[in-house]
């Protein structure tokens, strides 16, 4: 007999959130760890692994470097270091005209990804729901269900991965505690409309639940600047923001996050911060408030550079006969290859790396089975690669006409 989710173990609970517990009850691996596999056995380019291939500004890696010839090598304070705090402050306040006070609604943590777990460990648990869009970042899945929440998605719809907003207004219920935003959005490389952002607040207030908002490409867009949720009307007080460093400055390595947000919810997310890893990373602080400082020219460089490495991309996929959905924010590109006479994109991906020597993702590790079915044909395509690397990725894939 299966236990049921109340009788699961905290690990059972978390490998079933991120789908890797199978309907027999083992472990599996990570589609990221098998994708990666299948590119080395048979040399494939991986546009598996969301990661960049060049390292961020040599300056700050020279900052880190002083940083620990100075002596920055023991423990940071929990909260992060003043000058980062300070810095995520100054970061907000420039670029969105978000006021944040660096000592109550700043913390530092380690990468994203514990801010994420610190939050939804803090606010959400048994009897409650938590809210995502679907697909959603795989992490969401496994915190709520390691918090022990019930995990309610909205499906995004291609072409533009908008949701419904009444498919939005009836996901939520009052039990609805927590919704969980990522915007631009990792698979699929939306970025949401103004009208979606204000909805969710809107929707969020009125069943009095609070809005995490998972904003690690915010310097990722190449069509309208980054609207954070939070600087919306009536957003603040019931919004926590996440963001690192890792993405913006090319050291995914690095591991260097930040959450703001009104007083009260940061410190709900510090308490269960301090207990998982209490501080981290205390020279590569350093380096990241050095880099938070940069003039916006930086920022603007970030995302061309980036946008004319997505344009070669598509363009590939386009000449293998798939169908591209341009990303206007992240990294990722997704691509239906049904039009290809590939419906399961699972499939198409175990054998890409063989068939043209490129490795992809297929979007429905990124849903539960409902929305696994409805992205069945969708792949996932990292862009964060030199453009020679893209450039032989995209005439490799071009090849795949040819193959049907
Ligand atoms: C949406 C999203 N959130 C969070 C993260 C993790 O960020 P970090 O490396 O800072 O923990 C990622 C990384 O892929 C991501 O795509």
């Amino acid at each position: 007999m299966q236990a049921g989710p109340a009788e699961r173990s905290a690990w059972q609970r978390t490998a079933a959130g991120a789908n890797l517990l199978g309907a027999d009850g083992k472990l599996g691996v990570t589609i990221f760890e098998e994708m990666t596999s299948l590119a080395v056995k048979h040399g494939a380019i991986n546009l598996g692994q969301g990661f960049p291939d060049e390292d961020g500004p040599a300056e700050m890696m020279e900052a880190a470097r002083a940083a620990i010839l100075n002596g920055a090598n023991q423990y940071a304070p929990g909260q992060g270091i003043p000058r980062l705090r300070e810095a995520v402050a100054v970061h907000q306040e420039r670029f969105y005209g978000i006021t944040l006070d660096p000592w109550r609604e700043v913390i530092v943590s380690t990468g994203a990804t514990e801010g994420i777990a610190a939050a939804v460990l803090a606010l959400a648990g048994p009897g409650d729901e938590v809210l995502t869009f679907e697909p959603f970042y795989d992490s969401y899945g496994a915190m709520i269900a390691l918090a022990g929440a019930e995990h309610v998605t909205v499906p995004l719809h291609a072409p533009s991965f908008q949701p419904h907003l009444a498919e939005l207004e009836a996901a939520f219920t009052p039990r609805t505690r927590l919704v969980i935003v990522n915007n631009p959005h990792n698979p699929t490389g939306a970025v949401f409309g103004r009208d979606v952002l204000a909805r969710i607040v809107e929707l969020a207030g009125k069943h009095d639940a609070v809005i995490l908002t998972d904003e690690v490409y915010e310097h990722l867009v190449f069509g309208e600047p980054h609207i954070p949720v939070a600087s919306l009307p009536g957003a603040a007080a019931r919004t926590l923001t996440i963001s690192s460093a890792g993405k913006t400055f090319s050291f995914t390595g690095w591991k260097v996050g930040w959450v703001t947000g009104p007083e009260e919810l940061v410190a709900r997310v510090r308490t269960i911060k301090q207990f998982l890893t209490y501080s981290s990373g205390t020279p590569f602080q350093e380096a990241v408030a050095q880099g938070l400082d940069y003039p916006d020219e930086f920022f603007r460089g970030i995302a061309s550079a980036l946008e004319a490495k997505r344009d070669i991309l598509a363009e590939g996929l386009r000449a293998a006969g798939l169908d591209v959905f341009m990303p206007l924010g992240t990294y990722f590109i997704t691509a239906d290859a049904a039009p290809l006479g590939f419906d399961d994109a699972l499939d198409l991906a175990r054998r890409l790396p063989e068939l043209v020597g490129v490795a992809a993702i297929p979007v429905s590790v990124f849903c539960h089975p409902e929305g696994a079915e409805r992205t069945r044909s969708l792949l996932r395509f990292a862009f964060c690669k030199k453009e020679p690397l893209l450039a032989e990725a995209a005439a490799r894939l071009s090849r795949l006409v040819d193959l049907v």
